[in-house]
């Protein structure tokens, strides 16, 4: 079993093993991502094969810090606000490539933007300042099934194919980096998360677009409506349950049931709800109900982000 406490040897053999090329999986603050070297074409190739990950997905390049950011993509001034802002931290931006970025358009997708975050989580910090090249790392689960947020969901969805999975315990967020594009005249928000739109204006002063989720489109990818898809069924808004259904709660008062229920927070705090959702699609799935049924989430603060996981959940593979 790959799974090693994530100490600073064992940060080192992970530093040593991305050098060489291959796969490791690690803790950030939002997910635990699986990363490879993200200049080595050959490399971040396993995560596709690893994932089973549609290739037109384009991925994140992980770095210590602004100045590691900065040798990648053309940040301007909006993008400076947001780093100084939310860095290190839950924050994505995608910026147009820099000439000459050693990253891999197997990353980019082809596209010429790349889309940048330097995580918060000190085991992922370590690793990074170790290695000294961007690290190209999605959501280190099967692709399809939803987000990792233990070193056990990685094993379970992953098996071997990371040479090695650095445990530091439960992620705190429990919900994937915000995405924000700031390649163009306007700055849009391509994946709500866990920095939310109300942070983001009271930084900008202005709200950032809503991109069209159009999950054919290729130039707005990580739209892809099934990506958190569970394997049963998901049905939203739900105030009853019925026979054969899970259910997913939510607040003081969930329907009475006889069948698996989780309730994502019984006082109704947003937070506790996104750090335990992945867990719970996975429990409830794990169950083999045919159907998990989910109650009603405000679509307010973090609500947002939990909201746009399942309702992809809800479209299906
Ligand atoms: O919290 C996170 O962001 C986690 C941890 C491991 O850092 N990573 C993660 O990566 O969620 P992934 O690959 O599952 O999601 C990357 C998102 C996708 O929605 C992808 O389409 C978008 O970022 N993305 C990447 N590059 C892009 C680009 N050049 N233009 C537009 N979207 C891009
Ligand atoms: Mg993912």
């Amino acid at each position: 079993m790959a799974v090693v406490k994530a100490t600073n040897d064992a940060i080192a053999g992970a530093a040593a093993a991305l050098a060489e090329g291959r796969l490791v999986a690690f803790p950030t603050e939002t997910v635990y991502g699986l990363g490879a070297d993200a200049t080595n074409g050959a490399a971040v190739a396993k995560i596709f094969a690893a994932k089973g990950r549609p290739r037109f997905n384009p991925l994140i390049s992980h770095v210590a810090d602004l100045d590691a950011a900065d040798k990648l993509a053309l940040f301007d001034e909006r993008a400076r606000l947001l780093a100084a802002a939310f860095w290190p931290g839950p924050l994505t931006m995608v910026a147009q490539r820099r000439p000459g970025c050693p990253v891999s358009d197997l990353v980019t997708a082809g596209l010429d933007t790349l889309a940048v975050r330097v995580p918060a989580h000190p085991v992922a910090r370590a690793l990074l300042s170790r290695v000294g090249r961007p690290i190209a790392a999605p959501s280190a689960n099967r692709s399809g099934h939803v987000s990792p947020t233990t070193a056990g969901h990685v094993a379970a969805d992953l098996n071997d194919a990371p040479a090695m999975i650095l445990d530091a315990g439960p992620c705190a967020h429990g919900i994937e980096s915000t995405v924000i594009d700031v390649s163009g005249p306007r700055v849009t928000l391509l994946r709500p998360g866990s920095i939310t739109s109300a942070q983001i204006v009271r930084v900008l002063g202005y709200s950032p677009e809503l991109s069209s989720s159009d999950a054919e489109r290729p130039s707005a990818p990580g739209q892809l409506a099934s990506h958190y898809a569970p394997r049963a069924r998901v049905r939203l808004g739900a105030t009853t349950v019925s026979a054969g259904e899970a259910l997913l709660a939510f607040g003081s008062s969930p329907p009475a049931t006889s069948g698996p229920m989780i309730n994502l927070s019984a006082h109704a705090d947003l937070i506790e709800a996104a750090a335990g959702l992945f867990a719970a699609l996975r429990t409830l799935d794990a169950t083999n109900v045919s159907c998990i049924a989910v109650m009603p989430i405000p679509e307010t603060g973090l609500g947002e982000a939990i909201n746009d996981r399942l309702r992809r959940a809800a479209a299906g593979r």
